[in-house]
């Protein structure tokens, strides 16, 4: 299997099927939907973070890297689990979180009785006028140091304060890491996604820096100066040493030159990367949390072209997705989940689906599952959309603007339990989930599958399509007619055939020529009209 093969499936453990009715989904619960899994034709799946954890970031906070987070299982219902997905020609990827531990880690807790090989371990800096020792701001909000009052020393944590940074430049944290790696390799898994990875490499040279343009730029510690060789010394001393083994790295805030050495194959670090700058067009002058700015499909697709142009020419390779565990759902984003649910589901799908790169579903993208549509906060969880709350709170914003950012922005919209059928609670559990789920247009599986439209029937075409075409894995991708902004066009070559792929963005209907562009191989709407496409009509043709 090649990198170009891979279509990956990523399933946010807690909310995709539970098996014993607590209302959390678990390892078994995955086990059980592997044939749907077959079915849909995927052959990797990604399983967010499964380790020992306090929960305070859902398993992006873990306490023991070894073990198996009792809400989802046992290691021999993980070694179940690879077994059982082997025989369905499916590999399991892991989520490698190693920027940071929990802050109940057992190193971290060495570290805070004073023990100095552990504080080594992490970043512990001396307290001096009382001061934080630089300005870095938390991604969840607030300073990036908390203060000790034993100690009288800070610490880093670029994400809760319950995540503290791991310092990489210590080689004995580069050892444990190798064996949690080398651990979990051994176990048969055949993948791995590395969590913020771009971010381990923070600066030798102290004291650091405060950021001076604006406390929340993440410059000082993005892409820093040793990544490069921390990744070609994880490559060589683990991943490299098994056969088929597929990396991806989340590669936050990092640029076009940094992305195509982490992805090139000759670098021998990681076999592609997660970029995020489409997603941030709908952000205001950068800040997440404000109302989402007008859609802006020229911004969102000219970042597509230019890093899918660049990483062509510079042999990057890029892992292709509009949804994820961190993300709004993208029908409900960049489509329109309420008026043209199966069109924008379908359109936005062959968005991402074709370019170059591997690409990742996000559980329920299959069926249109959409944002929460919540009425009140206490049906939120996650701890960066709580925090958000209390700061828009204290900036003097109305409960209702709140909710509305809150309600478009918040992690909690992609996290939300898959929806299987009509059964209560939508067959995902017996019992109330430990997400709130209103499902207001009522999108299960069952639904879709009855459905002329079926958003899922649509997946498995696309699925198949690209397994049956060599041209939508290794071809070269072009870019055309970037004169109507609601209109993203590309084609795929080789020197022997040619797929063209007409989408329109939007939800209105937009003029053009569509004679004589060659047969048309997929339609997600009956008809073709000559000189204009629907409302997020999207249409491929083979020359
Ligand atoms: C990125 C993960 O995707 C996100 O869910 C998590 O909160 C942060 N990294 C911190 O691990």
């Amino acid at each position: 299997m090649k990198k170009e093969d891979l279509i990956v499936y990523e399933i946010y453990v807690k909310s995709f099927k539970d098996s014993n009715n607590d209302g959390i989904g678990d390892l078994n619960g995955i086990k059980e939907k592997l044939p749907y899994l077959k079915k849909l034709g995927i052959n990797y799946i990604w399983l967010t973070p499964i380790y020992q954890t306090l929960n305070i970031d859902n398993g992006y906070d873990i306490k023991n890297y070894y073990k198996i987070n009792s809400d989802y299982g046992t290691m021999k219902d993980f070694k179940n689990l690879i077994k059982e997905a082997k025989k369905h020609n499916i590999n399991i990827m892991l989520d490698m979180v190693l920027n940071h531990t929990s802050t109940s880690h057992k190193w971290f807790k060495k570290a805070l009785k004073g023990n100095k090989k552990y504080q080594n371990y992490y970043f512990f800096e001396k307290n001096i006028n009382d001061k934080p020792p630089t300005n870095w701001q938390s991604k969840f909000g607030g300073s990036a140091w908390k203060y000790l009052d034993d100690l009288n020393l800070w610490y880093l944590h670029l994400f809760s304060t319950e995540q503290a940074d791991l310092n990489w430049e210590n080689n004995e944290v580069r050892k444990e890491i190798l064996k949690i790696i080398n651990f979990w390799l051994k176990k048969g898994i055949k993948g791995l996604r590395f969590d913020v990875i771009n971010l381990i490499s923070k600066p030798i040279k102290k004291p650091w820096k405060n950021n001076l343009e604006s406390i929340n730029e993440n410059k000082s510690y993005t892409d820093g100066e040793n990544i490069h060789k921390y990744l070609k010394e994880l490559n060589e001393k683990s991943f490299s040493k098994y056969q088929n083994i597929f990396t991806v790295g989340e590669l936050s805030s990092t640029d076009f030159k940094h992305f195509a050495d982490y992805s090139n194959y000759k670098n021998h670090e990681l076999d592609m990367g997660f970029m995020f700058y489409h997603l941030k067009t709908d952000y205001i002058n950068g800040e997440k949390w404000s109302k989402n700015k007008q859609k802006n499909l020229k911004e969102f697709k000219e970042i597509i072209i230019d890093w899918q142009s660049y990483q062509q020419k510079h042999h990057g390779w890029i892992a292709n997705f509009l949804s994820n565990h961190d993300q709004p759902r993208h029908i409900s984003r960049f489509g329109n989940d309420k008026n043209y649910h199966y069109q924008s589901a379908t359109c936005f799908a062959i968005c991402y689906f074709f370019l170059r790169g591997t690409p990742f579903i996000f559980y329920g993208e299959e069926i249109g599952q959409t944002n929460l549509y919540n009425t009140k906060i206490e049906e939120f969880n996650d701890l960066e959309t709580l925090n958000a709350y209390k700061k828009l709170q204290k900036e003097g914003l109305k409960e209702k603007e709140i909710l509305e950012i809150i309600n478009q922005k918040s992690r909690d919209n992609g996290r939300s339990p898959f929806a299987w059928n009509n059964q209560k609670y939508f067959g995902f559990s017996k019992n109330k989930p430990w997400l709130n789920y209103k499902n207001i247009y009522n999108i299960t599986l069952e639904n879709d599958l009855k459905n002329k439209n079926s958003i899922f029937k649509f997946y498995q075409e696309i699925i198949n399509l690209r397994k049956d075409n060599k041209i939508f894995r290794t071809g070269k991708i072009r870019f055309l007619d970037n004169i109507n902004d609601n209109l993203f066009i590309y084609e795929r070559y080789d020197r022997t055939k040619k797929f063209l792929i007409i989408l329109n963005l939007s939800d209105k209907k937009q003029d053009f020529t569509l004679e004589n562009k060659g047969k048309i191989i997929l339609n997600n709407y009956k008809n073709l009209n000559d000189d204009y496409l629907n409302p997020y009509q999207a249409i491929i043709f083979e020359d």
